[in-house]
């Protein structure tokens, strides 16, 4: 079997710098998948995306077929399988993510045609730039001859940081934890849903008649991690967006567990009352090849609300991204 061909924007960035090293070890893929990991830079990024490459050879990974980097992107994506869209500027303290709206929006059309041009027929893409779910959506309009459901923005760190709460609330272990949601944008709106979850033996449910826990401590928690870590950090989150694109890419393509479901930013087919073609968080699962969302479920005024309003402030980002002309 030929090599997967593996090409992560911004490379040689903090995010870029944990995930490499993930992906060339098999964790993504799979210890049985060689690849081929391309790194995309931009000029200035060129000297460091090297030194990384050159990590990466010293890593000695079973499954690393080859490192090459690139700061054109057209060549980057030419025969690419899998793109992770990572190279894009982070907030400082006080931002919000949206303020990046104007800054990154401009990268991803151009990344987007060019993945139009010559990915591989197979092509997915997640992209995990700020503002993620606009972003994808920029990328995707810009990519006409690929379907959108291949584009994704990643809400699955929002996801993986309220497992982490609920299992620090309960003593319950992530694994036994299940059916969580993340509704809408991946910014301080989003829904964190633990209605239909499971955390062990106990419904979601009934933590949550707990309303003052649900509405100021875990939905916030969970909701406001990211300026949380850069807070603590100095920095935006590093490592665990590195381990939630691998979740998220690993869960696309191998399939997700029976029984339970993901969340990830695919475009809207009108589910959930969410308009067509935004890019938004649903409970999805996958079975290796394509997202289903998770059809059917009971949504009670308490979380409408809240889905409505997420969803709301996607509809503002799609508006100001075409009033900037970047779709
Ligand atoms: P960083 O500044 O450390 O790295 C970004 C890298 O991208 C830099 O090396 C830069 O040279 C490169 N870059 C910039 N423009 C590029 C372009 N056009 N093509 C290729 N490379 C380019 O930032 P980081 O901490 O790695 O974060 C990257 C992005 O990921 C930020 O926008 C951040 O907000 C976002 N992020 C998203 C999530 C999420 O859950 N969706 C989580 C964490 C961070
Ligand atoms: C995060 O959620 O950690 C990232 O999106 C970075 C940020 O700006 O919050």
């Amino acid at each position: 079997m030929s090599p997967v061909v593996v090409t992560v924007t911004g490379g040689a960035g903090q995010i870029g710098y944990a995930l490499n090293f993930r992906i060339a070890s098999g964790a993504m893929l799979g210890a049985d998948t060689d690849v081929v990991l391309r790194l995309l830079e931009i000029p200035q990024g060129m000297k460091a995306a090297e030194g990384t490459a050159m990590e990466l050879q010293d890593s000695a990974f079973g499954t690393l077929a080859g490192v090459e980097i690139y700061d054109d992107p057209v060549a980057a994506f030419a025969g690419t399988n899998i793109a992770l869209l990572v190279g894009a500027r982070p907030r400082g303290p006080g931002m919000e993510r949206s303020d990046l709206l104007a800054a990154n929006g401009q990268i991803f059309g151009p990344q987007g045609a060019a993945l139009n041009a010559g990915a591989a027929d197979d092509i997915r893409v997640l992209v995990v730039g700020n503002p993620a779910n606009t972003n994808a959506m920029i990328a995707s309009a810009h990519a006409p001859d690929i379907p959108a459901a291949r584009f994704n923005a990643m809400t699955r760190l929002d996801h993986n940081r309220a497992l982490g709460q609920l299992a620090a609330k309960t003593g319950q272990p992530v694994r036994d934890i299940r059916r969580v949601t993340i509704w809408g944008n991946h910014s301080a709106s989003q829904y964190p849903d633990i209605f239909q979850a499971s955390i062990g033996d106990v419904p979601g449910a009934s933590l949550a008649v707990d309303r003052a826990w649900l509405s100021d401590d875990f939905i916030p928690t969970v909701a406001k991690r990211g300026a949380a870590i850069i807070d603590a950090r100095g920095a935006s989150s590093a490592a665990s967006a590195a381990s939630a694109a691998i979740d998220h890419v690993r869960d696309w393509t191998a399939g997700t567990a029976q029984g339970d479901w993901t969340s990830a930013g695919i475009p809207s087919d009108g589910s959930y009352g969410v308009p067509e073609g935004l890019f938004s968080s649903f409970p999805v699962t996958s079975d290796g090849e394509a997202w289903q969302v998770v059809e059917g479920l009971e949504i009670n005024e308490f979380s409408r609300q809240r889905i409505d309003a997420s969803v709301a402030e996607l509809a503002e980002e799609r508006e100001a991204v075409r009033g900037l002309g970047l779709v």
